[in-house]
């Protein structure tokens, strides 16, 4: 849990897919908030937490199965308003008196209309502007019988109770789940919720930096902390963060692996360390990578030298650093919650391939996390706020394997230098063709195999290559983007003409699964 000053508001986790996305909504309404697992509620820690109000979320469960989810008993006299969501609803329902039965024709899944009562309560205003509103059902059970003291302000064919509420208490109830993309104007009963709860809308990006500088600050002390810089947003923004904190106490690694885009190691280096005045460490170990990778043609062989050696380079400049104590961190928000889930119980992991894992134990260093509580657009913004030009902001994630995972095969620098030649012009058309923002990642790939081609009255015989370019939200599916047949054309001559040791070039059109982004 984290100390803030801002009005607060606790999320009940009842394993729903979509919690996360309740937080979202109420982060664009200005208001903090905290998604705790139902398992970890008890009333000592709400009376701790102090929330204003508290969102009971959807869940898989039935809460007419024994020993499903519920939420303390007591959360109903502690006087704060409580909107109940889907099964967040049921237990609410079931837990102050009322009835809720299993299937049988009434389970609703996907797009409904609701239809309002005669009286519009505040929690609907804005809402019902038609007759009708279009809402997202995902439900299995219903309830058959509302709470004493609730009454119906909302109904939809299969749910006669989606919408109810206690107005004596300002307890709210819906069936259906407001934060989805699919209920269009859910953000309206957010946004009423936490208005007539009392949120004055506190949480802003100004009031999250000013926290984190002071918190950042306690918590070092006067000791000294190393981050490793990878060039991406993530990292960047969590050393500029940090270096408004503590200044010259934080000290930057950049390992370059020589596996970097074209300029890429003097672009980052170059703007941390000249326009930032950061402390920042070029790890110059092209040599190192290349001269281990060599013979390698493994995707897994290849990932786990260039993992291990990432470790050993790190911290060999980190020794040299006297008295860290400290290990910064670009974790966010949702590799923090994937694992407080239905399932994963409280513990916290990190992404499995981020570059540093394991380190913070075998060096005994402690963590700085001052992203810990921020989405990726968030921390976009934050770094916009910290003066990132916003070109680097925007850009597409780098694997921290590089060029390595691009490269099909054996790599070799001859090889790279030609990846890196076709990489630059392919991201160069984008841009000039106002593309980039629409691209989630967009990467040309060498592949080991050489194909006949003719330029002028020769014979060639170089190196193919794949453009890849895929949409996505967050990596873990992605389509592939449609380029028009003209770009395509314009792009690949482009790359054969100006690049030595291409003549052939195709395009990737696989989606995510079956294939995945990047090509090992
Ligand atoms: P895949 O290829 O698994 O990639 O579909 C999904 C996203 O993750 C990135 N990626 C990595 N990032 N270290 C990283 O920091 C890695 O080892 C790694 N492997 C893949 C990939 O670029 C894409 O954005």
């Amino acid at each position: 849990m984290t100390e803030t000053a801002h009005d607060r508001l606790l999320i009940i986790d009842f394993g729903s897919q979509v919690t996360q996305l309740i937080a979202r909504r109420l982060r664009e309404l200005n208001v903090y908030c905290e998604i705790h697992p139902y398992q970890n509620v008890t009333m000592d820690f709400v009376r701790s937490f102090a929330p204003k109000a508290v969102i009971f979320s959807g869940g898989p469960d039935s809460v007419t199965r024994e020993g499903s989810p519920r939420a303390p008993q007591e959360i109903f006299d502690y006087g704060v308003p409580i909107l109940g969501i889907c099964y967040g609803q049921q237990v609410m329902m079931h837990q102050l008196g009322g009835r809720v039965e299993s299937g049988h024709g009434t389970a609703e899944f996907g797009r409904a209309y609701v239809t309002p009562s005669d009286e519009r309560i505040e929690l609907l205003a804005g809402w019902f502007l038609e007759d009708k509103e279009q809402v997202w059902m995902s439900h299995g059970d219903h309830v058959s019988e509302i709470a004493p003291g609730f009454e119906v302000y909302g109904t939809s064919p299969n749910a006669p109770f989606a919408i109810t509420a206690d107005l004596e208490r300002n307890f709210f109830a819906v069936q259906f789940h407001p934060e989805v993309h699919h209920t269009p104007n859910g953000k309206t009963l957010y946004e009423n919720f936490v208005r007539l709860a009392g949120f004055s809308g506190d949480w802003t990006m100004g009031a999250y930096r000013e926290q984190m500088v002071e918190k950042i600050r306690e918590q070092v002390g006067d000791k000294k902390v190393i981050c490793a810089l990878s060039g991406g947003v993530d990292s960047s923004v969590a050393a500029a963060l940090i270096h408004e904190a503590i200044g010259d106490q934080l000290t930057c690694v950049f390992v370059d692996h020589g596996l970097l885009r074209k300029n890429e190691a003097q672009e980052v280096v170059g703007m941390f360390r000249d326009h930032m005045n950061l402390h920042v460490i070029h790890a110059d170990e092209a040599d190192l990578f290349l001269g281990e990778l060599e013979g390698q043609s493994d995707p897994e062989t290849k990932r786990k030298i260039i993992g291990k050696l990432f470790i050993d380079v790190f911290q060999k400049y980190a020794d040299q650093i006297e008295g860290a104590e400290f290990l910064a961190q670009g974790t966010l928000y949702p590799d923090v919650i994937e694992s407080v889930s239905f399932s994963g119980g409280p513990s916290v992991t990190i992404k499995s391939h981020h570059n540093v894992g394991g380190l913070p134990e075998k060096m005994g260093l402690k963590l700085v996390e001052p992203l810990r509580e921020l989405f990726k657009d968030e921390v976009r913004a934050l770094g916009r706020d910290l003066g990132l030009p916003a070109s680097f902001i925007g850009r597409h994630p780098f694997p921290g394997p590089g060029l390595a995972i691009r490269c099909p095969g054996e790599i070799t620098r001859e090889k790279l230098d030609i990846l890196r030649e076709a990489d630059a012009i392919y991201i160069d058309q984008i841009r000039k063709h106002g593309l980039y923002d629409e691209i989630w990642q967009a990467f040309v790939a060498i592949l080991p195999v050489r194909t006949v081609g003719v330029m002028g009255d020769g014979r060639t015989y170089d190196y193919a290559c794949a453009l890849r370019a895929v949409t996505s939200v967050d990596g873990m599916t992605a389509d592939y983007y449609p380029f028009t047949h003209e770009f395509l054309g314009e792009t690949a001559t482009r790359i054969i003409n100006e690049v030595k040791g291409i003549n052939r070039c195709t395009y990737d059109i696989t989606s995510k699964p079956p294939g995945t982004i990047e090509w090992e």
